[in-house]
Parts: C-alpha cells; sequence; structure tokens
C-alpha cells in the first residue's frame, strides 16, 4: 500500500524543491534553473541542478538525480517513508494512518531502539561488577569517568548470550537483532548469539542522535583488534563518521581528522570536541562531503607510522575536491594523537594544541615529504626535488597560492625564479591536456553507455533504446499525447527493459488520471528513479516536438519488426503476439 495520491501531491506542491535543498546547498540562479555544488560527491565547480518547474533534481556530476522525496531520502539518509514522513513534519501535514507499507521502516525503527538498548546495557555492564576488566582497561588508557559517560562506552561480557537474553527479556526478536548486527545466527541454526563478547564497545552515534552501530575493541593482543557493525538497514560504514554528532557542535568551522576511536575520544578529553574518525575503512568521497557540510578546514592527524602517512596521501585529494581546506599534523616520534597527548601528562592538552597551531597546509606537507627523499647537497638531488616540486605545485588552482610556494622554493634552493615558473607551466599544461583527454573519453564512454550500470541494454541496443527513453521522456512531459502515443504503439515493442518498466508505470498512471511520477521514490530503486532524472534532463526542447515524437514511434516500430527468428525464442507470449502481429499488419 502506498501513500493516498492527493496526500502526496500537496506533500509535493507544500515541499518546494528549492527551499528544500537550499538548507543543505547554497544555490545559484543560472537561466530558470538554480545551481551549486553537489552535497552528493565532491566538485569544485557547480553541476548539480535544481529544476524548479518540475520539482526535480540532476547532478551532471555524478549522475544522482530525483524528485523533493528522493532528495531528503538521500541526504537525511532516510527510507521512502521516513522521507515523506520527514516532508509532512516540515510541510505541518499530518500524515494519514495505515495507508502504506511501513514494513521497511518499523524493522529500522526497531533496530534504532535495539541499539539504543544494547548501548545502555553494555554502559551499565561496564559499572557492573561483570564489567570490571572493562573499567579497568579504559582507566588503564587514562580515559576518565566524565570522558566514558560522554561517549558512553561500554563492555560486552565474556558470556555469550547476555545481551541476547537481555534484549529478550525486553521484546526483541532474534531476527530484529540479526538485522542490528548485535546477535549472530548459530552455525546449527537453533538460536543466535552476541556478536560482540569481552571487547569494550563504543557505540556510534548518528547526527541525530541515534545509536547507529558500535565498535568494540579486544583488550589483548588477539585479532581482530576492533570488530565493527557490518553494514544494516540503518547503518553504513562508508557514510557516516565517529563522533561528527560532537564535532558538529563544537562551535569552529575546522575538523580534525583521526584514525581511530581512541585518537577521537583523548583528543576530545584533551578538550577538542571537533575531532571525527572514519569507521575501520578509508576515507571515502561520501565522507568527505558530509564533512564539509559542517566545516571548511579539516586537519587530518592521522598516525606518524607508514600506514598513517601512506592514508594521508591517499585523504587529501579527497577532501581537497569536497572543497575542504587541507592542513596535515605532524605528531613527533611515531604516534598517533592518543599515545601522543598521553605521553605528556597533564602537559597533554597544551602540547596537542602547539601540535594543531604549528601544522602546516596540505601543499607545505607534500612539499616537506618530497624533500626528504633527495640529497639537497647535491646538484643532481636538486633538480630532481625542483621537477617534482613543480608537480606537486602544477596541482593547485590558485595562481596566487602557485606563485607564494614558487617563491618559496626558489629562495630556499636558490634557483632563478622564471625557470622554475616555466618548468611549473609546462605541467599545468601537461595536465590541462591530460585532463581534456580524460574528459573527453568520459564523454564518449558515457555518449556509448558501456559503463551504464543500471540501463545496461543501452549499449547492446542503441538504436531502439534511444528511440524509447527519447518517447518515455516526450510522453513524462506531455502527458496529453498519451492517448495519441498509445494508438501508435504497445509498450511490448520496447526492446530495453528498464524503459519499457519506465514506460508501462508512466502509461498506467496517466490512464488512471495520476501525475506521471509523484510515487516514482516509492516504486524505483533510488539509482532507477537517478536514471529516469538523467534521461529527463539530458533531452533538448529538439527532442520534444511532434516531428521528433513521429520519428520516435517509427524508429521503435521498425526495429520491433528487425527481430529475427533467433529473437524469437527469448520473447515472452506478449512481446510474440505483438511481433506477430506487427507481420500480419505488415503484410495486409
Ligand atoms: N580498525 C578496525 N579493525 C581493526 C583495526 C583497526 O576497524 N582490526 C579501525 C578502528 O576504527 C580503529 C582504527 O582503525 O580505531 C585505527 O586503528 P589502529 O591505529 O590500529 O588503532 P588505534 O585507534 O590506535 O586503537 P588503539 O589505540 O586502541 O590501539
Ligand atoms: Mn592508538
Amino acid at each position: 500500500m502506498a501513500f493516498p495520491e492527493s496526500f502526496l501531491q500537496d506533500l509535493k506542491m507544500r515541499s518546494d524543491i528549492t527551499d528544500i535543498v537550499s538548507s543543505y546547498v547554497s544555490l545559484k540562479r543560472r537561466g530558470r534553473n538554480m545551481v551549486g555544488l553537489c552535497p552528493f560527491h565532491g566538485e569544485k565547480t557547480p553541476s548539480f541542478n535544481v529544476y524548479t518547474e518540475n520539482g526535480s533534481f540532476y547532478c551532471f556530476g555524478c549522475g544522482v538525480g530525483g524528485d523533493v522525496i528522493s532528495f531528503v531520502m538521500k541526504i537525511e539518509n532516510l527510507d521512502y517513508t521516513e522521507a515523506v514522513k520527514f516532508l509532512a513534519q516540515r510541510a505541518g501535514l499530518e500524515v494519514p494512518q495505515d495507508s502504506y507499507d511501513n514494513s521497511m521502516s518499523m524493522l529500522r525503527k526497531r533496530v534504532f531502539e535495539a541499539n539504543r538498548e544494547a548501548a545502555r546495557f553494555y554502559f551499565d555492564t561496564l559499572y557492573s561488577p561483570n564489567g570490571r576488566r572493562g573499567l579497568d582497561y579504559f582507566h588503564s588508557r587514562m580515559l576518565s569517568d566524565r570522558t566514558i559517560r560522554r561517549f558512553g562506552l561500554g563492555y560486552a561480557d565474556e558470556n555469550w548470550t547476555s545481551l541476547c537474553s537481555y534484549l529478550r527479556s525486553k521484546g526483541f526478536k532474534d531476527h530484529e537483532l540479526i538485522a542490528a548486527n548485535l546477535a549472530v545466527k548459530r552455525r546449527n541454526g537453533s538460536g543466535v548469539y552476541d556478536r560482540f563478547t569481552d571487547r569494550v564497545m563504543f557505540p556510534i552515534i548518528d547526527l541525530r542522535g541515534n545509536v547507529i552501530a558500535f565498535g568494540g575493541r579486544i583488550m589483548t593482543d588477539q585479532k581482530p583488534k576492533y570488530l565493527n557493525t557490518s553494514d544494516t538497514p540503518v547503518f553504513k560504514k562508508s557514510s557516516n563518521l565517529f563522533s561528527l554528532n560532537n564535532a558538529k557542535n563544537s562551535g569552529t568551522s575546522v575538523l580534525l581528522l583521526c584514525e581511530g576511536y581512541m585518537d577521537v575520544i583523548a583528543v576530545n578529553q584533551a578538550g577538542f570536541t571537533n575531532a571525527v574518525a572514519t569507521l575501520g575503512t578509508a576515507l571515502t568521497n561520501e565522507q568527505a562531503v558530509l564533512m564539509k557540510r559542517y566545516a571548511d578546514e579539516v586537519i587530518i592527524c592521522y598516525d606518524a607510522d607508514e600506514a598513517g602517512q601512506k592514508a594521508t596521501a591517499r585523504a587529501i585529494p579527497i577532501l581537497r575536491n569536497a572543497g575542504l581546506l587541507v592542513k596535515v599534523l605532524s605528531i613527533p616520534s611515531g604516534k598517533d594523537p592518543d599515545e601522543f597527548i598521553k605521553s605528556k601528562g597533564s602537559d597533554g592538552p597544551a602540547a596537542f594544541k602547539a601540535l594543531i597551531e604549528k601544522c602546516g597546509n596540505d601543499v607545505e606537507y607534500r612539499l616537506q615529504k618530497l624533500k626528504q627523499n633527495y640529497n639537497l647537497d647535491i646538484t643532481d638531488g636538486r633538480i630532481l626535488y625542483l621537477e617534482n616540486a613543480a608537480k606537486v605545485i602544477a596541482t593547485i588552482s590558485s595562481p596566487i597560492e602557485r606563485d607564494v610556494y614558487t617563491s618559496k622554493i626558489c629562495s630556499e634552493i636558490g634557483v632563478d625564479k622564471n625557470a622554475f615558473k616555466q618548468q611549473i607551466a609546462n605541467r599545468l599544461r601537461r595536465s590541462s591536456r591530460e585532463a581534456d583527454k580524460k574528459h573527453i573519453r568520459q564523454i564518449q564512454t558515457d555518449l556509448s553507455g558501456k559503463n551504464d550500470k543500471i540501463n545496461i541494454e543501452h549499449y547492446k541496443k542503441p538504436r531502439s533504446s534511444s528511440a524509447e527513453e527519447a518517447l518515455l521522456v516526450y510522453l513524462i512531459n506531455n502527458p496529453d499525447s498519451y492517448r495519441d502515443i498509445s494508438s501508435q504503439i504497445n509498450s511490448g515493442e520496447f526492446q530495453n527493459s528498464l524503459i519499457k518498466r519506465y514506460y508501462e508505470y508512466v502509461a498506467d498512471r496517466i490512464e488512471n488520471g495520476l501525475e506521471p511520477l509523484t510515487n516514482i521514490s516509492a516504486d524505483f530503486s533510488s539509482d532507477e528513479v537517478s536514471k529516469l532524472y538523467q534521461l529527463m534532463s539530458q533531452s533538448i526542447p529538439a527532442a520534444s516536438t511532434p516531428e521528433a515524437l513521429r520519428e520516435y514511434i517509427n524508429v521503435i516500430n521498425e526495429e520491433c519488426s528487425k527481430l529475427n527468428s533467433n529473437d524469437l525464442s527469448s520473447l515472452s507470449d506478449a512481446e510474440l503476439r505483438v511481433y506477430l502481429d506487427k507481420i500480419r499488419k505488415s503484410k495486409q
């Protein structure tokens, strides 16, 4: 069951897409549309378009698109019914009760509840006689009880069923505990046991204050050191950050990006509440874009070891691409932030503050790393350093910034500025040529549809698919033409099964007197919704004339009758009937 149509129409009318998008993205008018920096992928020039007239959005950079409901689903990480409720609340509309299928929302709600209860249980265990080991461990790592409480840390005891029994007594069902990844099915199939045992527990809390997952650390040298909640209906590790819920209220526009839970907590205890960490994975674009929503600058505070330095090198372009200023903290003597702060005893906070104050930006960091590789006392070493430094400087987009580093390096090494500038200019030309080529290749593959993971059949049947796509878009933009179109064409003639599904869906709604796309986010996957809006936003005015329409119908008819006998075996009964009809007609 879906929400009543009239309710959805009302909801959409009162949820102006520009208003809603504007609370997340700063939009500027460009012609009839609004454009801004896409909140779903990192970019520096805007390719995120909002179309006020039909209440839709589409990003030409990452291909995400949809209506106001799919926008809210994506940006707030909600499912369909939750997004509808979110918008209804915003618009002051009452949601009709029991009118929709909310089994997924119900499960998500139960998973949130189970997680909350679990976090409480782990916390209570920590301060019970059973939790002695855990509490001693945290104290040995210099965490105060205040810090433990602030982060809601806990302990999963040695018993394999403590949490399961407790949550069952609170009315949770095994399938809900499994969905939350708090419990695991026994191999022999009978019952479940706790996912986390004998570990200190770190709850992960989202921006609305929900407990969405846990990390659990073993207290010995055994492996794995950390065990994390796998992805669940409420948790995707690549799109969340540990402690962003605290950091977003820290009152600064700077975030400290750490490697792990303990670093974030130690840094917090030292007085810096703006720290976050990824959750056991390398930094993703999604996380960088998320940080950009709350900050302008990120200071990378990764471990000083080799792994940490590699991760730093990978993180820099991801953060830069999201439009963030990047600085890199350098921690002396191979430590992570937690170890560094601890090693300074009561001076820890002040010492860490001093590190932050003297940390350089990403370019300085890269140049300094580079310098370590060359012997600048000999001519060859200096030449190689300068050649590679030119490469680094050529990645900077601001000419002023480039000039500052150029002068600095030249006076440092003692070379003529003009010669070095020449070297950089060559590099810039080369990378701009490479970028152009890459862009052209990208456009070519996009046009060929070869890499299209959603509309996979387009590449196999480009001619019929293009005509079917254009006809579909025409119909969506001109629902009044449905009678005319349906008298000349039948969905059975569509050869691209995805486009056929869209067409049948739209046709069915028009036949029932409904707007074609009001409910699209409920009935298609989010990738399919994006694909449809991509087709719509790529159509040009010349493609929606009656002449163009006739051409689409001709091509579809023609391609359909071209089907040779080899293809016949793969046709469904309905398709076969259409095919035979065609042949009969053409013989008349
Ligand atoms: N991590 C993980 N699984 C592991 C090891 C690490 O998910 N088996 C993740 C955790 O999020 C951890 C982060 O990677 O916080 C950094 O790992 P590491 O540097 O090894 O741990 P620390 O944060 O230094 O933790 P501790 O100080 O407790 O050893
Ligand atoms: Mn550590």
